[in-house]
């Protein structure tokens, strides 16, 4: 099987969207130092964009976990594959995820972060597919919600490629 991306969002539409949140979040946390959590791999090109346009001081710290094999439907199953380095208690910690989906890999991520103390918890997601939703989670900071359709770039593979290219696509199958 072969497959073609279509752009769904341009390097230019990612780009200022990016902006706009990095300004919305120096403004929410304006006085104070906010810790970022990147959810890898997905998460690192949004988190790399995302901390460059914050203006207030910012700790970085990344983790992985699995819930996708190599095709394009979750299994349900989460599984943490790296921690966190640090500790997040009394931090104000913001989750940089690339898309929400089902939504279960969050709302398992969130419930396990809160229970290490951090001062604030909150979600950013470059994507949302609201459609796909089988768990609530709570989004407080969206890129872009997108319809039901799988998508690559920006971090986002199918079967591990496509994660460099500089815009959202679209994956269209033969
Ligand atoms: P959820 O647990 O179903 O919300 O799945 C979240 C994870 O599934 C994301 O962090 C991605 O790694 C992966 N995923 C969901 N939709 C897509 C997509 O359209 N393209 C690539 N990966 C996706
Ligand atoms: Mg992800």
């Amino acid at each position: 099987m072969s497959e073609r991306i279509k752009v769904l969002l341009s390097e230019e539409e990612v780009d200022r969207r990016i902006q706009e949140i990095g300004e919305q979040i120096s403004r929410d946390y304006e006085g104070k130092q906010v810790h970022l959590v990147c959810v890898l791999k997905g998460g690192s090109f949004f988190m790399c964009e995302l901390a460059k346009r914050i203006s207030v001081p910012v700790s970085l710290d990344f983790m992985s976990v699995s819930s996708y094999g190599s095709s394009t439907k979750s299994s349900g199953v989460v599984k943490i594959v790296k921690d966190l380095d640090e500790p997040l208690k009394d931090k104000e910690v913001i989750v940089v995820e690339d898309v929400v989906d089902s939504g279960r890999t969050l709302s398992y991520l969130l419930e396990m972060l809160r229970d290490r103390g951090p001062r604030s918890l909150r979600l950013c997601t470059l994507l949302d597919k609201p459609d796909r939703r089988v768990v609530d989670v709570e989004v407080d900071y969206t890129g872009f919600q997108i319809p039901d359709k799988f998508v690559v770039g920006y971090g986002l593979d199918y079967d591990q490629k496509y994660r460099n290219l500089p815009y959202i696509g679209v994956v269209e199958f033969d």
